[in-house]
């Protein structure tokens, strides 16, 4: 995929501020710091587009960026961040949850898991419950530098054995290992999706 333009286009902290023009929407889930903000960069090729740091929990509005002026990748929240109050993690949930369960223009989930440990239990809620509202979805085990290529094949098969019946892929932000298998992707399921 040539990326022409990417342009961040809002901010939305509830759902009359979602873009309302129909185009197809890529939605990238996943804990809070697993690297969703780094990830939707490293596809557009452009740094600082999507807001990116060290403090878990960066991201709490969800985030839409107009790509080639034909999709909208979404940055949504992540979860799993104990260091906010109660209220302000169930308000995440629901935003999130209501984007989900009823975004009519969703043409595909990227679930960002780390490829370092484990999925986690919210990570294996998250993905049943995609399975079972029949989302459209993928996941980007990332951070995949972090490991050498055995302990990454190793880890491979651990997330393929606790999310059944995904199609995983091996990302990194740092090394744009998986851009390309995931571009793949993304673009069927845009292409798709305006059939
Ligand atoms: P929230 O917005 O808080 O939910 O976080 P996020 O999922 O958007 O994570 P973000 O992209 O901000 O990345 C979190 C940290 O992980 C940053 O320090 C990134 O530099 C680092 N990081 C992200 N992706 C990778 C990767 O593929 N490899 C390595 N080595 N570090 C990464
Ligand atoms: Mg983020």
């Amino acid at each position: 995929m040539k990326v022409t333009s990417a342009e961040f286009i809002k901010s939305a902290f509830e759902r009359s501020h979602w873009a309302n023009d129909k185009r197809p929407e890529v939605a990238f889930l996943g804990r809070s710091n697993v690297g969703k903000s780094s990830l939707i960069n490293s596809l557009l090729g452009r740094k600082g587009l999507a807001r990116t740091s060290n403090t878990p929990g960066r991201t709490q509005s969800i985030n839409f960026f107009l790509i080639n002026d034909s999709f909208y990748f979404v940055d949504l929240p992540g979860y799993g961040y104990a260091r906010v109050s109660k209220s302000m993690r169930s308000d995440w949930g629901k935003m999130a949850e209501e984007y989900l369960s009823e975004r009519e223009t969703l043409a595909l989930c990227v679930q960002l898991v780390d490829a370092r440990h484990e999925p986690t239990t919210l990570d294996k809620q998250l993905h049943e419950w995609l399975a079972f509202n029949r989302k459209p979805f993928i996941i980007a085990a990332t951070k995949s530098d972090k490991l050498s290529s055995n302990q990454l094949r190793k880890s491979l098969a651990t997330i393929e054995n606790e999310l059944p019946d995904s199609r995983v892929i091996a990302y990194s932000s740092v090394t744009g290992k998986g851009r390309d298998t995931l571009w793949e992707a993304i673009n069927a399921a845009v292409s798709n999706f305006a059939k």
